[in-house]
């Protein structure tokens, strides 16, 4: 075989592999990385998201404080004893999770979400553990979709009991600055991704996390905004002090219904006067097409991370 006809088959193999690798792309945009494909309708041809780089979990982002990929919490040392409230160093209170791993007391209109924390990677206790969930990955069969108004949304392909972990909210973890800078680069027009997290500790104290999954994010990023949603964002820790942002069935999810979340946090943490002072003017809002007969009209806006 002659050098030209060796290189046109190799041409010929590198098209047909890229031909492929769209087509796994169109069948799956989570590439493989998560428990189930996670496929985009209509499918075959046709409008598709916007490219970005697929991570299961959270990664290092310019400005961020702790990298979410170290590990910093030590283990439990149940290694004979399942792990139970009272003898388990990472139950501190009550059981996380039931027998049918459902979050306990997610229907309780407590004022705010308890933090939770799993069993991680230095943990004595196996992999079977009833307090590892969300580590466990996705459980239900999810499909990304066009929405009317709303750009691209998720929903789910199968039925969700109330209570169960649906998906996580991952990106890169910023720094305020980098997190400002690229709010300024923002147009009106654009979806944003970034999310804040602000948690109070103690003594007063709140510890902020930024993600962002406009470039480098999970199938999180295209969940709406409802003024009535079907899910619940929770911080849980599990390795890192970076919590992952878990989203949980507020109520039994049927197949085929989009998933959402309210994206002030005002399901469990009810919004305070402080944060009513701090919304802003209606012209700077984007409008809220979630439907909900209780819906406020537009989207929530959080100020501070337009400030100068
Ligand atoms: C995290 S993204 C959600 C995915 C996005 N729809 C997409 O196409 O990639 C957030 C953006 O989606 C749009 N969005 C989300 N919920 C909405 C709602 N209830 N009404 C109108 N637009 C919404 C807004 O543009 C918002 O900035
Ligand atoms: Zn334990
Ligand atoms: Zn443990
Ligand atoms: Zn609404």
């Amino acid at each position: 075989m002659s050098a030209e006809a060796v290189e046109q088959r190799s041409l010929g193999t590198a098209a047909a592999e890229e031909e492929s690798a769209t087509l796994k792309e169109q069948q799956d945009v989570a590439r493989g990385l998560e428990n189930f494909p996670v496929s985009v309708w209509p499918l075959g041809a046709g409008p598709r998201p916007k490219p970005f780089q697929y991570t299961p979990d959270h990664v290092a982002g310019p400005g961020a404080d702790i990298d979410p990929t170290q590990i910093t919490f030590p283990g439990c040392a149940c290694s004979d004893t399942p792990c139970l409230p009272g003898t388990c160093s990472c139950l501190r209170h009550e059981n996380n999770y039931d027998d049918s791993l459902c979050l306990s007391n997610i229907g309780l209109e407590a004022k705010y979400a308890k933090p939770v924390f799993e069993c991680n990677v230095l943990c004595q206790c196996g992999e079977r553990c009833r307090n590892r969930v969300v580590q466990h990955g996705l459980q239900f069969h999810l499909q990304v979709f066009q929405t009317d108004k709303k750009g691209w949304g998720l929903r789910t392909l199968e039925s969700i009991p109330k209570g169960r972990f649906v998906c996580e909210y991952a990106g890169e973890i910023l720094g305020f600055s980098e997190v400002q800078r690229r709010i300024h680069l923002q147009t009106a027009h654009d979806p944003n991704y970034i999310i804040a997290i602000r948690e109070h500790i103690y003594n007063g104290q709140v510890m902020e996390t930024f993600v962002d999954p406009t470039y480098i994010g999970n199938i999180g990023r295209f969940l709406n905004h409802s003024c009535e949603p079907n899910l619940l964002m929770i911080p849980v820790r599990i390795d890192s002090m970076v919590p992952k942002l878990a989203l949980f069935a507020a109520k039994a999810i049927l197949p085929g219904e989009e998933l959402s979340y309210d994206y002030s946090g005002r399901f469990l943490n009810q919004i305070s006067s402080e944060d009513k002072e701090r919304i802003d003017p209606e012209q700077l809002r984007k409008p809220c097409y979630c439907g909900a007969p209780s819906c406020a009209t537009f989207l929530p806006y959080d100020s501070s991370l337009y400030c100068p």
